[in-house]
């Protein structure tokens, strides 16, 4: 009775699954075109055929095309198309060219089938793949779409009269760049060095996963030289046989310049057209498109890009690398674009410098990319490198220097070893002492993690007391004009600070910014509470100048007279605070506050909490109690945040909750 039992329930199973599968027998999805030439082309994927549509059938993006159902780049739902409900629709997209053919994927998912433990990291449920409807045709890049060279960008060597020029291309073929300043006539050429990096060298999941994993291609890496002082060149790179990339220009580096023009920022990451498992950053395509045209308005003047870690946000989901060059290529084919480490580039359970009172701040934070497409995928002046302890290759790019005009630039990493007694200690003191201030009167130091910040990163607190106790004489000794820092997703700009006192001149008193606004959107807020007006989360207190939650970039314009810092907002593209820094030591502070838009100081600083006389112990230690509860309830805020949007009509809706 028992086995007759069995036998039905077994083919009642076998029935709802025949049936199941059977009502959406005719489910087809198409593309259109079937070939894509370079990375941003368009290609529409439509379907018909869908039987009893539900608002959680889902499109899903593989590449490579054998990909199993679970390895999706990423997906949308197809509720996104107007006629879903009637069974078909289409929905466009954007693609990047991963080196390998997409396919796309139609999946029925149903609410009982939500799994809460399998969630994306938003903590989003991930879509389930059992119910496959249709398949599509494979999408490649068109002829040469493997070896065609993309991701195209450039930086200053240690040589005044180079530029370095980096790209990727799916096989490890020779490859070139020519150059010259006609742009009908590149009679210039040098060989490019090709180099990769293997799944085995990553020393943590997602990245050495199977779903984080996918190849990066080759990375090449050469040099132009003997260029004249600030003149333009064209130049383009691949080879004869593979194909040429479209041509591109830059202007040279100018030795005999004064002038300085420079486009700074943190924790910029990059959009998706897709939601993939990890959260995107939607507001890095406003901050390319100001700098874009700000470059655009420089005509002949050279400039250069700086951003000061976490840069793609990939945390080990490869293909997110790929996304981020793409979109960055517009404007770091045409200046010299510069990096420093961040903890989303690096921080691995098993670096090597974890010192007891970082174990807090130091986590899993680089996906277990241990920074290695961050060391490969750059190749900044220096030679600075720290090994990893485990298969991967050394961690490069950390510390270096050059100069630009009035400014002598000097990058560092927060991530690795700078305290006393290290390489990198010695390296800052010794170039801070060697600075030539006739012809560079102005010094940028530049880092990932802040030395000051109002914001919350509680579990940052040592560090900047570290910062402040081994980092912060060398920059006063050495009369450093500005330090800018990332990491907090805001913009924050401190008075002449030294022992978290005011100054009234850099010499002696750098002043800070905290830059790194860039695109994270994750950050707790800073308003005071409707039922506590006078007690903001973060107080402000008198040494923090202006800080605003909007989103953008800072320019930097110096000569030898003076050095302007100014905050541009993603918005409206206009500046919205400025900062000026004589070569006499002044610092003129004056805020450029648009009045179309609230200031966030004007609320917070007349409800400064902290006063002078309490000044004994360090302000932000102070703060730490009161931090805690701000995370606490910017949590809170964020869950009600994320259920008044849930109601909103989209399918999901990120939770804030990066680095909580
Ligand atoms: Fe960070």
């Amino acid at each position: 009775m028992i086995v007759n039992f069995s036998f039905f329930f077994l083919l009642l199973l076998l029935f709802i699954s025949v049936f199941a599968s059977s009502a959406n027998a005719k489910a087809t999805v198409s593309i259109s075109p079937k070939a894509l030439n370079r990375s941003g082309d368009t290609v529409v994927i439509q379907w018909s055929g869908v039987d009893s549509p539900s608002d959680l059938d889902w499109l899903g993006l593989y590449s490579p095309p054998e990909s199993p159902s679970d390895h999706f780049i990423g997906y949308k739902f197809l509720n996104e198309s107007s006629t879903w409900k009637s069974g078909f629709g289409s929905i466009s997209l954007p693609l990047t060219n991963l080196r390998s053919n997409y396919t796309f994927r139609i999946f029925r998912w149903s609410e009982s089938e939500i799994d809460m433990k399998h969630q994306d990291h938003d903590q989003n449920p991930l879509p389930g793949t059992k119910h496959l409807l249709a398949e599509s045709e494979q999408l490649s890049f068109g002829s040469g779409g493997v070896g065609k060279p993309e991701q195209i960008h450039l930086s200053f060597t240690d040589k005044v009269n180079t530029m370095r020029v980096m790209f990727v291309a799916g096989d490890g073929e020779e490859r070139f760049v020519r150059y010259g300043e006609e742009k009908d006539l590149l009679g210039n050429s040098a060989a490019a060095r090709g180099m990769r990096y293997e799944r085995e060298h990553m020393c943590d999941s997602p990245a050495n996963s199977t779903i984080g994993w996918r190849d990066p291609g080759w990375i090449y890496d050469t040099v132009m030289k003997n260029l004249n002082n600030g003149v333009r060149y064209y130049y383009q790179v691949g080879s004869e046989s593979k194909g040429w990339s479209e041509i591109r220009s830059f202007i040279a580096r100018d030795a005999y310049s004064e002038e300085t023009v420079a486009f700074m920022f943190g924790d910029m990451g990059c959009a998706t057209p897709y939601t993939t498992f990890i959260r995107t950053q939607d507001e890095s395509i406003a901050t390319v498109k100001w700098i874009l045209r700000d470059i655009e308005a420089l005509g002949e003047k050279p400039a250069l890009i700086s951003h000061i870690g976490d840069i793609s946000y990939a945390r080990g989901y490869s293909w997110v690398w790929d996304e981020f060059f793409a979109q960055i290529e517009p404007i770091a084919s045409k200046v010299p674009y510069h990096v420093c480490i961040g903890n989303h580039e690096y921080d691995f359970p098993t670096q090597p410098w974890k010192p007891d009172w970082a174990a807090t701040t130091y986590g899993t934070d680089g996906g277990g990319e241990c920074g290695v497409p961050y060391s490969l995928k750059f190749n900044m002046p220096g030679n600075s490198s720290e090994p990893t302890g485990m298969k991967a290759p050394p961690t490069r790019n950390l510390y270096y220097s050059y100069d630009m005009g009035s400014v002598h630039f000097l990058y560092i990493s927060t991530e690795t070893n700078f305290v006393k007694g290290g390489s990198q200690y010695e390296f800052i003191k010794r170039d801070l002492e060697t600075v030539n201030r006739q012809k560079t009167p102005f010094v940028v130091v530049q880092g990932h993690r802040p030395m000051y910040t109002t914001s919350n990163e509680v579990r940052d607190t040592m560090i900047r007391q570290k910062m402040v106790e081994h980092l912060e004489p060398l920059f006063v000794d050495n009369n450093v004009t500005l330090a800018l820092w990332g990491h907090v997703h805001r913009y924050e700009r401190f008075c002449p600070i030294s022992n978290n006192t005011c100054g009234k001149q850099w010499p002696g008193s750098p002043v800070h910014l905290v830059i790194g606004m860039a695109g994270q959107d994750w950050q707790p807020i800073w308003q005071p509470r409707p039922n506590h007006p006078d007690v903001p989360i973060f107080p402000q207190p008198e040494q923090s100048m202006y800080r605003t939650g909007e989103f953008g970039y800072t320019r930097l314009v110096a000569n030898k007279e003076k050095l302007t810092v100014s905050f541009v907002g993603n918005h409206d593209g206009e500046v919205h605070d400025t900062v000026e820094m004589l070569a006499s030591g002044e610092v003129i502070s004056g805020s450029k506050e648009s009045t179309k838009i609230p200031s966030l100081k004007t609320v917070s600083a007349s409800a400064t909490l902290i006063r002078k006389s309490e000044s004994n112990t360090l302000w932000y230690v102070k703060g730490a109690g009161l931090m805690v509860a701000g995370v606490v309830l910017g949590f809170i805020i964020g869950f009600f945040t994320r259920g008044k949007k849930s109601s909103s009509g989209n399918r999901w809706i990120p939770v804030k909750n990066e680095e909580t």
